[in-house]
């Protein structure tokens, strides 16, 4: 075969030519004159072959899906978002870039914990990294700052409360960062699930490094939370892998009290044999009791894991737990994001979590092998949705006191430090607010931990900034409360629990349904209805002589009971029914059914009495308590018959 050489004196080689050298269109060719020979091959500059880098320098046979694509797109220096499911390798999509870029790479995690493991890993494969920490000693923290100036480290790691540390922004002044990775992105979003307030932070910091590369990573962003993330840093391209975990086999189980749902988590430990656990809980005391009872249950070792312990302590349990050396740990969801140990087999939630994308997270330490593994959720319906509702409404800030708190900043002259006087109790919303004011630029503060004591107006507050803060914090409030709605709406389905999680996070229908796919698809897989009636062995502490509701009932979808003549409860409940559409929330997301029943069966009079009965907290007390008493006064029968609640009794 002849080739010709153009007017120009370029030369054309025909594909095929090109595949058997090793070129692709595009590529930057080296060629040498020697003996009157012409020789091409790729030059330096060619695209680095990312196959074998992966194979030789992290020890992977091949990509996992997305991996490549998402490094390439980092090569190119495209700003990129990537949504990948946990487990599915995020971390490499910046490791391995770091290997091939000019310059630093800068990765914002909130997972500090995690933090020294990746470092110690990255090492062993002889790649410098670094953690910037809270957790680091001064001398540590000097000797990591003086690595990161001197330029002499690959990959670094930082909080992100650190990035507002003089220190820090001294220490990365001259350094030339090539790419700045925010792992866990969803935390940047105040509609998401896990927001921190210092990842707002990221935008001004990757600014002042020059506009370096950007990519961020997540697994759990919704559709509204992806367009926060992609709008905050003006992203424009936006990656998203197939969001399916097939080997998951996705469970909710209902347990009528907390002693047969303890049995049943047993039963379920054991029949899991040899393989690894977690078992979530929502509060520390639980975690607590759940390794002791299952200590004793499954005559085996199981450690309890919560934010109370001792660093040193927590960091053995994970240490133990990773080993192999415990088998089942109870844990807060203080452990978990970005736990990577390959051979949990299953993930039991013995509570509900506040939010399908908390769920997402937590279940998904599970099968990070492939193989099948289990995600349960194991409830007593009306006890978990009484307490997270209570610790929603705990975290409610209350309207009153914030707008007194910004007429006090409205009342400072603009440069005057200001220090809020706040109890210990107060210290969140005092947080949320202070953080609104920062984000809007419209007042600084002092270093982290005097954060709220030197509060400095940067300009005057108008009433118009002090009614959008206000507007904010309520919007944040109610998106809360909607994202527990959907996550009670996963323990209501009755269709597939996979299909759910996928369209909630506005990922595609999984291509193949796996063997036991769900306790929906499969119920004999999940040993169909829990036995009920075998179980129920142990005493439970439930409110006396009150019956242990159906589980479908504190659902809200329940068919309405007959129960004629109780005209106050249906006045309640059809109260309660407008109230939850016209908030745009869920029933019981205003008060239980059982709460009515108690309401209309007491018939308050006024809000002192409405107050005593303790089936609202002070914020819900303040929104509906009026509207509940107007409710109760209307249908309120003539004296001579009343109590009809009484009269007709529960059923
Ligand atoms: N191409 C690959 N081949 C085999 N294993 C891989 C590959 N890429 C990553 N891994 C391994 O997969 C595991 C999970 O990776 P990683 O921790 O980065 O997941 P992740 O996507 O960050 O998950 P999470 O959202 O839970 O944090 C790690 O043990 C990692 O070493
Ligand atoms: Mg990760
Ligand atoms: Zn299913």
């Amino acid at each position: 075969m002849s080739l010709k050489v153009g007017q120009d004196g370029s030369l054309r080689l025909p594909a095929r030519v090109l595949e058997a050298v090793g070129l692709r269109p595009g590529d930057e060719v080296e060629w040498k004159l020697r003996d009157g020979r012409l020789s091409l091959g790729r030059s330096q500059t060619a695209p680095p072959d990312l196959s074998a880098l992966l194979r030789e320098r992290f020890g992977f046979a091949a990509f996992r899906p997305m991996q490549r694509q998402v490094i390439e797109a980092v090569l190119s220096g495209q700003d990129t978002l990537a949504v990948m499911p946990t487990s599915a390798g995020k971390s490499l999509c910046y490791q391995l870039p770091a290997l091939l870029l000019d310059g630093l790479t800068l990765v914002v995690s909130p997972l500090i914990a995690l933090m020294q493991d990746q470092v110690r890993s990255l090492a062993e494969k002889g790649i410098r990294a670094i953690a910037i920490t809270s957790a680091l000693s001064e001398q540590e923290l000097a000797r990591a700052y003086r690595l990161l100036a001197q330029g002499r480290v690959k990959i670094a790691f930082v909080a992100p409360e650190r990035l507002r540390s003089p220190e820090f922004q001294r220490a990365t002044a001259g350094v030339r960062v090539a790419l700045l990775a925010v792992d866990e992105a969803h935390c940047i979003s105040q509609w998401g699930h896990d927001f921190r307030p210092d990842y707002r932070l990221i935008g001004e910091v990757h600014e002042r490094l020059g506009s370096p590369r950007l990519l961020a990573l997540t697994a759990t962003a919704p559709p509204r939370v992806r367009e926060e993330i992609v709008g905050t840093f003006g992203i424009a391209h936006v990656l998203v892998a197939p969001w399916d975990r097939p080997n998951l086999r996705y469970g909710v189980l209902k347990a009528a009290d907390d002693g047969e749902r303890r049995l049943t988590a047993a039963r379920w430990l054991r029949r899991l044999g040899t393989g690894p656990a977690i078992v979530y809980t929502t509060t520390r005391a639980q975690a607590e009791g759940w390794a002791e009872w299952l200590s004793h249950a499954l005559r085996e070792e199981v450690a309890a894991y919560h934010a109370g312990l001792a660093p040193d302590q927590r960091e053995a349990v994970l240490r133990r737990f990773l080993a192999g050396e415990v088998r089942v740990i109870a844990a807060t969801t203080a452990f978990g994001m970005g736990v990577d140990k390959p051979d949990i087999r299953m993930v039991l939630h013995v509570t509900v979590p506040e939010s399908v994308e908390a769920y997402a997270q937590e279940s998904g330490r599970a099968g990070r092998d492939g193989r099948p593994a289990w995600a349960m959720l194991l409830t007593v319906l009306e006890d978990d949705l009484d307490l997270r509702l209570f610790l929603l409404e705990r975290e409610q800030p209350d309207e009153g006191w914030l707008r007194r708190r910004l007429e006090e900043l409205r009342a400072t002259p603009v440069g005057t430090p200001h220090r809020f006087a706040i109890s210990e109790g107060e210290r969140a919303q005092a947080t949320l607010l202070v953080s609104q004011l920062v984000e809007r630029g419209l007042a600084a503060t002092g270093p982290r931990e005097r954060r709220l004591e030197a509060i400095t107006l940067k300009s005057p507050l108008s009433q118009g900034d002090a009614d959008d803060i206000l507007q904010d914090i309520d919007r944040r409030r109610q998106a809360k409360f909607d994202r527990f709605a959907a996550m009670r709406r996963y323990l209501d389905l009755t269709g597939c629990r996979r299909a759910f999680l996928l369209h909630y996070f506005g990922a595609p229908p999984a291509r193949a349904k796996a063997d036991a796919c769900c306790d929906r698809c499969h119920p004999a897989a999940f040993g169909g209805r829990p036995a009920t009636a075998v179980l129920k062995t142990r005493p439970v502490a439930r409110t006396p002589g009150r019956p242990a509701p159906a589980a479908h009932e504190a659902i809200g979808h329940a068919p309405p009971q007959d129960r004629a003549g109780d005209s106050v409860l249906e006045s309640l409940l059809a109260w309660r029914g407008e109230r939850a559409r016209s908030s745009g929330v869920a029933d019981e997301e205003i008060l239980t059914r059982r709460h009515l029943e108690a309401i209309a069966e007491a018939l308050p009079t006024d809000l002192g009495e409405l107050r005593r009965m303790k089936v609202m907290g002070e914020p819900r007390l303040a929104v509906f308590g009026k509207e509940i008493l107007a409710v109760v006064r209307r249908e309120q029968p003539r004296p001579a018959d009343a109590r009809p609640g009484r009269r007709h009794g529960p059923t």
